[in-house]
């Protein structure tokens, strides 16, 4: 693919490429939109550098690429009620999406598409860890894939927001430096998803189910779920699927919920991150 109005460098890792030579914060035409959209979907994470985005010209950028969608559990800042601010103090101790998943998926329409902007970064740690999901899908056996293509999940978003979930209880809250609410019967609400998700716009299946958002496989236990979630997990972090992102203050990563997992590193305790999120409203995964 040849781009005329952006650069695109896909040396960062086995997924994902840096694009260069655009301002996120003004307004961008069709054309330019178009090879960014055009970008993503072949390389489904773009990493920004040296951007300067308030959370309005944030969330303007994010609506290029379709509705915008509210996060069910935390407070927006002030200026955008689509950006979310995510913060982990210099005393805090847990971290918001330190485990591999993608993002919602708990929701009948989960988000396309996350943009996750750097405001303040630790010097040393605190990167994202990225995995490719349509790889790792292609990489199991044909006997494997065709099993895994027959079940539905039941996802919710109870394993972490809901009554016995990490993210609920007052400790947690503290630890995360941040306060978590969002609605009581949603948070231990479920919908059923299948495993292994097709793309609406590539065509192409990737593992969709994961541990934090997955309950169980529908009619398994939650134990022999975990079995399947564990296998799945493990193969899709191999090195050959994953590439690792070293945020610097203004970058922004955008990613493709429907085919990549990702997980956010807490190796920086004593320092402070502050990160603003927006999510783009998805199709229910089929
Ligand atoms: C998230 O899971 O959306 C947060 C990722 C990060 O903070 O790196």
């Amino acid at each position: 693919m040849s781009y005329v109005h952006i650069e695109v460098d896909t040396h960062i890792g086995p997924v994902g490429a840096v694009v260069s030579g655009v301002d996120l914060s003004e307004q961008l035409n069709a054309e330019v939109v178009a090879e960014i959209h055009a970008a993503w979907l072949q390389h489904h994470v773009l990493f920004f550098r040296d951007q300067t985005l308030s959370p309005s010209a944030q969330a303007r950028f994010a609506s290029y690429f379709g509705e915008l969608d509210q996060y069910p559990f935390m407070q927006p800042v002030d200026e955008s009620a689509y950006v979310i601010p995510i913060i982990k103090e210099a005393d805090a101790t847990m971290n918001f999406g330190g485990d591999w998943h993608t993002d919602t998926s708990y929701k009948l329409r989960p988000p396309k598409a996350t943009l996750l902007y750097a405001v303040e970064v630790p010097e040393q740690g605190g990167d994202t860890l990225f995995a490719d999901a349509t790889a790792a899908y292609q990489a199991l056996s044909l006997a494997m894939r065709e099993s895994l293509e027959r079940w539905q999940g039941i996802y919710s978003p109870k394993l972490v927001h809901g009554q016995g979930g990490g993210y609920k209880s007052v400790a947690a809250k503290a630890n995360l430096g941040q306060a978590y609410g969002g609605d009581a019967d949603f948070a231990e609400s479920e919908v059923e998803h299948p495993l292994i998700r097709t793309h609406e716009e590539t065509g192409r299946k990737s593992i969709y189910c994961s541990k934090p958002h997955t309950v169980n496989i529908k009619g398994w236990t939650r134990d022999e779920s975990l079995a399947i979630f564990r296998f799945l997990t493990k193969h899709l972090t191999q090195e050959q699927f994953v590439t690792r992102f070293k945020w610097q203050a203004g970058s922004l990563a955008m990613w493709d919920n429907r085919c990549m997992f990702h997980n956010a590193l807490n190796d920086y305790q004593g320092h402070r991150r502050h990160m603003h999120r927006v999510i783009v409203k998805g199709e229910r995964p089929q």
